[in-house]
């Protein structure tokens, strides 16, 4: 595996999702999910979590026009994604773990939240966060807008909203 030193910028092209990309979507997503947020979640709740990320439930997405963002790395391969669903909430965002910390994230949040406002005049933004990322959000501008949620399988996850004025 090639290492790239954390100082050395890595070129990213960003462009949206079409069906043919679910499998490589649905790959990282997995990756990035059991690195970092099924350690943190009950045994019960990664059923649930890992469902969404199957190739065939992402393609159904993007073909009923869920909006996922991708950042690409010269090569082709994945570096990141950013879902929205009705313009307006988040529900996946990961970036590959040894790309981390290089701006990729803030870099899809902010052209899935253009491309939505530009869609539909999006004024609130939603999202349920891991606990790893709350403090990522945080830099976004998005506050708690709730305390901590469990969902029926144990997942437990810190609703956030940010608010375009
Ligand atoms: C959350 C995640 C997508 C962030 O990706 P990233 O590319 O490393 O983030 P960036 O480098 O763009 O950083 C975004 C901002 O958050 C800040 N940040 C990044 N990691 C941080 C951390 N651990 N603590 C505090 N701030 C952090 C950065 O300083 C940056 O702020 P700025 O733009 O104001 O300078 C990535 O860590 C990830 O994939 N995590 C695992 C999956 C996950 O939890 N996803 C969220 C599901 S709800």
């Amino acid at each position: 595996m090639r290492v790239i030193p954390e100082h050395m910028p890595t070129a990213i092209r960003y462009r949206l999702a079409g069906p043919d990309d679910a499998l490589a979507i649905g790959r990282l997503a997995r990756r990035v999910t059991r690195r970092w947020i099924l350690p943190e979640q009950p045994a019960s709740a990664a059923a649930e979590l890992l469902h969404g990320m199957s190739a065939r439930v992402i393609r159904r997405k993007i073909l009923a026009g869920q909006r996922f963002h991708l950042a690409c790395q010269q090569d082709g391969r994945l570096a990141g994604v950013a879902a929205l669903r009705d313009d307006c909430h988040l529900f996946q965002f990961f970036v590959s773990t040894r790309l981390h910390g290089r701006g990729i994230a803030r870099q899809l949040w902010q052209r899935a939240m253009r491309d939505a406002v530009r869609r539909a005049g999006t004024r609130q933004f939603t999202l349920n966060a891991s606990a790893m990322a709350v403090p990522v959000y945080r830099h976004f501008g998005f506050v708690r807008s709730g305390p901590p949620t469990v969902s029926r399988s144990g997942l437990l996850t810190q609703p956030m909203r940010l608010d375009r004025h």
